[in-house]
């Protein structure tokens, strides 16, 4: 029910999961070539979370989830579930990474292209992060949720996409997913107020065609309905007294 606001000790440990995560898009960047499959990314990925970084990825067993990452290709939303699909040029794929460290999470996901991408598969991939970065960059104490949400869905209908409504950015903490659901759609001044202290994931997914999606028969992957393609990047954000603080960057990386 309520919204955790994080004490500084509890910061200093997300930023430590936020940073590990983002460790771990970095590792498997070379390896998203044509030829590899999602269950070799899988196992890179998780062989680097649990022997390199002593943490935990946190996808494992998650309601019953049963790989370690989640890769969803082309016209795949969210949650695809790493298997025997090998990459070829002209593909792209979201890459979702959380891992616990120290009881807390870290959150994040980007999109690869992979080999030589269409015009269209660069063009979504582009809208999808200037939506998550326009996000991110109204976060500040005071600002309401629903103005986040108006905003990102305003960038991605003025440019003919659409957003995803079933899915949605989430308080993230000693919990995987907490209070509050961050929509990326919305109204302003609608929805909750933000204070300094509170730690939530901003993940827009945006498609080329008509926002609606469904679920494949596995009862994990999300596509569209339509099936055109779908794009999606993720940060886990803090609300500090002046701003924000993106927790999955890398030292020294920008938005
Ligand atoms: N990482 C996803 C998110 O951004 C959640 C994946 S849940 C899983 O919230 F079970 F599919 F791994
Ligand atoms: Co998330
Ligand atoms: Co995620």
């Amino acid at each position: 029910m309520a919204i955790h606001i994080k004490t500084a000790e509890e910061i200093e440990k997300m930023r430590t999961a936020g940073r590990l995560a983002a460790e771990v898009l970095e590792m498997i960047a070379p390896h998203v070539k044509p030829g590899i499959t999602t269950e070799e990314l899988d196992r890179i990925c998780h062989d680097y979370i649990v022997n390199e970084q002593a943490a935990i990825p946190a996808p494992l067993n998650y309601h019953g989830f049963p790989k370690s990452i989640c890769t969803s290709v082309n016209h795949q939303v969210c949650h695809g579930i790493p298997g025997k699909r090998a990459l070829k040029s002209g593909d792209i794929i979201n890459i979702d990474i959380t891992v616990i460290k120290d009881e807390f999470h870290g959150d994040t996901s980007r999109m690869f292209l992979v080999g030589e991408a269409s015009v269209m598969a660069k063009r979504i991939t582009r809208i999808s992060y200037e939506c998550m970065r326009i996000g991110i960059e109204m976060v500040k104490p005071g600002v309401h949720l629903g103005d986040i949400g108006y905003a990102i869905q305003r960038h991605a209908e003025s440019n003919n996409t659409s957003i995803v409504r079933e899915y949605c950015g989430h308080g993230i903490g000693r919990a995987f997913h907490e209070e509050p659901q961050v929509l990326h759609y919305g109204r302003p001044g609608t929805g909750i107020v933000l204070e300094a202290g509170m730690t939530f994931t901003i993940e827009p997914m945006v498609n080329v065609g008509k926002r609606h999606v469904k679920l494949l028969p596995d009862q994990w992957t999300v596509i569209t309905k339509d099936r055109s393609l779908s794009a999606q990047w993720e940060h886990t954000v803090l609300v500090t007294p002046t701003g924000f603080e993106v927790l999955t960057l890398l030292p020294g990386q920008t938005l």
